[in-house]
C-alpha cells in the first residue's frame, strides 16, 4: 500500500524524504515521488519504478529546499505511470499533495472540477484532490483542508505543501493513519513509523478528521470543526535498527529466526513473580475473534483455545465478511480485534460494528499507537517488534501464544482451568523459545526439498481441527512470497471434491499435532497417496514412528504440550514458503501485488 513522508526543519530535505521512501518500500509500490519547497516554488520529482529510479531522477536534477513531502504509490486507480505518481499538483503548480487511500466520489467531483475548467493530468482519484483544494483556497490553507474534508468520501491520509504557505506542512487523515515525528528545530511525518524512526521516538498519532499543521518548532492539531487538540506524544521502545535486515538476506529470515525471543518477550510481558498476569478484565460467556489474512488464522487457532481451555464458545470471523453480516446482539459476547499493523481497514470496521450491536471490544496488535490500539481501553500487545516483510511471521507467533494466555486466563477464572495445569503449561511455554531455536537450526532439509519441488504445479496443506487452521496459514505463507498454488483443506473433506486435483506427484503435507486425530489424518493421507499423492507429515517426534508408515517424508518437531505444537509446527511450513520463494526467485519481502497494511477496503 502507498506510503507517506515529510519533513520541516533547517536541514536540506532531499535525502531525508529519499531515505523515508526506502524505509517504507517493504509496504509494496509501484511509483514514488517527492515534492520539495525550493525557493519560492514547489518542485516535484517522481517516476514509475523503483526508489532507485526516483533517486537517480533527484541526484541528476537535485531539490533543494527544507520543506518537503514524499510518496510511494501502489496503483489502485489509473496504472502505474511516471504520471499518476504522486505528489499531484493544482492546475498552477501552487499545491502538492500526497495521499494514501481511495476518494469514492472521485469521478463525481472530477465532472465538477473540469466544468470549472480544471485540467487533469492523471488518472487517479488523488489529482481531484489537489484541484479540489486550490479551488477552495482563499488564503488559509487549514480552512481550504477542511472544506475540502467536506467534500470527499472514502479514506485518505494526506500532506499538502503549498507556496503561498512556506513554512506550513499540512496533514490530515480519515480511516489511514498518519503520524508526526517531533524533533528538535524540526518536524516528520510519515504514514508508518519506520520511515522516521531514525531522526525521532517521540511520535504523535493523529486521529481521524484531525488536521495537523507542521512547523520547524512544533505541530498544532485541529479537530474538523477548527478546535485545538492536545494529543499526548508517544514514545516508540524499539530502534531503527529493529527494523533493519541486520545481516539477514530477507526482513522474512529475519523475522523468522528472532521468533524465539519474540515469543519469551511475550511471555515475561503477561507474567511475573505472581504467574500469568489478568489478561482481559472480567470474563466472558463467549469470546469471537475478527480478523484478516494470517492475524484471522491466529484467532482461529485462538478459537480453539478457548474452547478447549475456558469451555467457552468461540469463533474466528474473516472482517471483511463480519462487516456486512448480520449480527444478532449479545451482550454478554466479547469481541476481540486481531492486526498486526492496527490498520486494517476491515478490521477497523467489523470492530467498530460489532461495538454497535453492543459487544465489549478489546484489540490485540502488534502496533502500540495504532488507530486499533487507540480505539480500544484494553489492548493486548504482541511484544515481536516491528514487522518489515509483508508475510507475517514473528507477529502471527506471538498472536497465537497471547491468545493462548488468554484463553489460560479465561480458564482460571471460570474454573475450567486448575491453577495445576496453567502453571504446567507456563512452564512448558518458558522452555519453547529453546525448542524453537532447535526447529529454526534446521533448514537444509527444508532448503533441498524446495529445490526438488520448486516446479510444482500445486500442493496441499491439510489437518484437523485446529491443524486445519495451521494448514491455512502453512498455504498463504506459501502461496503469498513463492506463488507456488496451493490448497489448505480440512483432511476429511478432501475426498468431497478436491482430491479430484491430486495427480501423479503431487505434494500433500499432512499436519498432525493432535494425538487423537492422528490416525483419523494419516488415514486421510493415505487417500491421497493412493491416489499418486507425495505425502509428508509433520508432526511432533512421538508421531514419528507411525507417521514413518504411512507417509513419504515426515518432517519432527520436538515434543511438547500438545497446546504449544501449532507454536512449533508452524515454524517449518514458514521456512518452506521461504525456502520455495527463494528457490523461485522470488521478491521475497516485497511479494507482488500485497501490501504489508491493507488500509483501503
Ligand atoms: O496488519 P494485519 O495483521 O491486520 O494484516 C492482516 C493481513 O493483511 C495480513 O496478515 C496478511 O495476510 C499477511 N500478508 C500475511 O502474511
Amino acid at each position: 500500500m502507498c506510503g507517506i513522508v515529510g519533513y520541516i526543519g533547517n536541514r536540506e530535505c532531499q535525502e531525508i524524504l529519499l531515505d523515508g521512501l526506502r524505509r517504507l518500500e517493504y509496504r509494496g509500490y509501484d511509483s514514488a515521488g517527492i515534492a520539495v519547497m525550493q525557493g519560492e516554488r514547489v518542485q516535484v520529482r517522481k517516476c514509475a519504478g523503483r526508489i532507485a529510479q526516483l533517486e537517480g531522477l533527484a541526484r541528476r536534477n537535485p531539490l533543494s529546499g527544507k520543506m518537503g513531502i514524499g510518496h510511494t504509490r501502489w496503483a489502485t486507480h489509473g496504472e502505474p505511470t511516471d504520471l499518476n505518481a504522486h505528489p499531484h499538483q493544482d492546475v498552477k503548480g501552487n499545491i502538492a499533495l500526497v495521499h494514501n487511500g481511495i476518494i469514492e466520489n472521485h469521478g463525481m467531483l472530477r465532472n465538477y472540477l473540469e466544468k470549472q475548467g480544471c485540467r487533469f493530468v492523471s488518472q487517479t482519484d488523488t489529482e481531484v484532490i489537489a484541484h479540489l483544494i486550490h479551488s477552495l483556497y482563499k488564503g488559509d490553507m487549514l480552512q481550504a483542508i477542511r472544506e475540502a474534508m467536506g467534500f470527499l468520501e472514502g479514506s485518505y491520509a494526506l500532506a499538502v505543501i503549498c507556496e503561498s504557505e512556506p513554512d506550513s506542512l499540512y496533514c490530515v487523515r480519515l480511516g489511514s493513519p498518519l503520524v508526526v515525528g517531533m524533533g528538535a528545530g524540526e518536524m516528520f511525518l510519515a504514514s508508518d513509523i519506520p520511515a522516521i524512526l531514525p531522526h525521532t521516538r517521540d511520535m504523535l498519532f493523529l486521529e481521524d478528521k484531525e488536521i495537523a499543521v507542521l512547523r520547524r518548532d512544533g505541530v498544532r492539531v485541529y479537530d474538523a470543526v477548527g478546535a485545538i487538540r492536545h494529543p499526548s506524544p508517544y514514545h516508540i521502545s524499539w530502534d531503527a535498527a529493529a527494523a533493519e535486515k541486520g545481516g539477514y538476506a530477507h526482513f522474512m529470515l529475519k523475522e523468522m529466526m528472532e521468533q524465539p525471543q519474540a515469543v519469551q518477550g511475550t511471555l515475561s510481558a503477561y507474567t511475573g513473580k505472581e504467574g500469568l498476569r489478568e489478561m482481559l478484565p472480567g470474563k466472558v460467556e463467549r469470546l469471537d475473534f475478527i480478523a484478516c489474512g494470517t492475524a484471522y488464522h491466529a484467532g482461529r487457532v485462538g478459537a480453539y483455545y478457548l474452547r478447549q481451555l475456558a469451555g467457552i464458545e468461540s469463533a474466528a470471523h474473516i472482517a471483511s465478511e463480519y462487516r456486512y453480516c448480520r449480527l444478532f446482539p449479545q451482550t454478554d459476547a466479547g469481541v476481540l480485534a486481531i492486526s498486526q499493523s492496527g490498520e486494517t481497514a476491515d478490521t477497523l470496521a467489523a470492530l467498530q460494528k460489532a461495538r454497535a450491536m453492543g459487544m465489549q471490544t478489546a484489540a490485540l496488535t502488534n502496533t502500540v499507537g495504532s488507530t486499533l490500539d487507540r480505539s480500544v481501553k484494553t489492548t493486548l500487545l504482541t511484544y515481536a517488534g516491528p514487522e518489515i516483510a509483508v508475510a507475517s511471521t514473528k507477529a502471527y507467533i506471538t498472536q497465537v501464544e497471547t491468545l493462548l494466555l488468554l484463553a489460560m486466563d479465561q480458564g482460571r477464572k471460570n474454573g475450567a482451568l486448575s491453577g495445576e495445569r496453567l502453571g504446567d503449561i507456563l512452564n512448558q511455554l518458558g522452555r519453547l523459545p529453546e525448542k524453537m531455536e532447535e526447529v529454526l537450526k534446521k533448514q537444509t532439509p527444508i532448503q533441498h526439498y524446495c529445490d526438488g519441488h520448486m516446479n510444482e504445479k500445486l500442493m496441499f496443506f491439510i489437518g484437523r481441527g485446529v491443524d486445519y487452521a495451521l494448514a491455512m496459514e502453512a498455504a498463504l505463507k506459501l502461496k503469498e512470497v513463492s506463488y507456488l498454488p496451493c490448497e489448505a483443506y480440512a483432511a476429511g473433506e478432501l475426498k468431497h471434491g478436491a482430491i479430484a486435483l491430486i495427480e501423479q506427484g503431487t505434494p500433500v503435507f499432512a499436519i498432525c499435532t493432535q494425538e487423537e486425530l492422528l490416525e483419523k489424518t494419516l488415514s486421510n493421507l493415505r487417500e491421497t497417496k493412493a491416489r499418486g499423492a507425495e505425502t509428508v507429515c509433520i508432526c511432533p517426534e512421538t508421531m514419528e514412528k507411525r507417521a514413518r508408515q504411512e507417509a513419504d517424508l515426515v518432517w519432527t518437531v520436538p515434543d511438547s504440550d500438545p497446546l504449544l505444537l501449532p507454536l512449533l509446527i508452524m515454524l517449518p511450513m514458514q521456512l518452506l514458503a521461504y525456502h520455495m520463494a527463494v528457490a523461485k526467485g522470488r521478491d521475497v519481502d516485497k511479494p507482488r501485488n500485497l501490501a504489508k497494511s491493507v488500509t483501503v477496503e
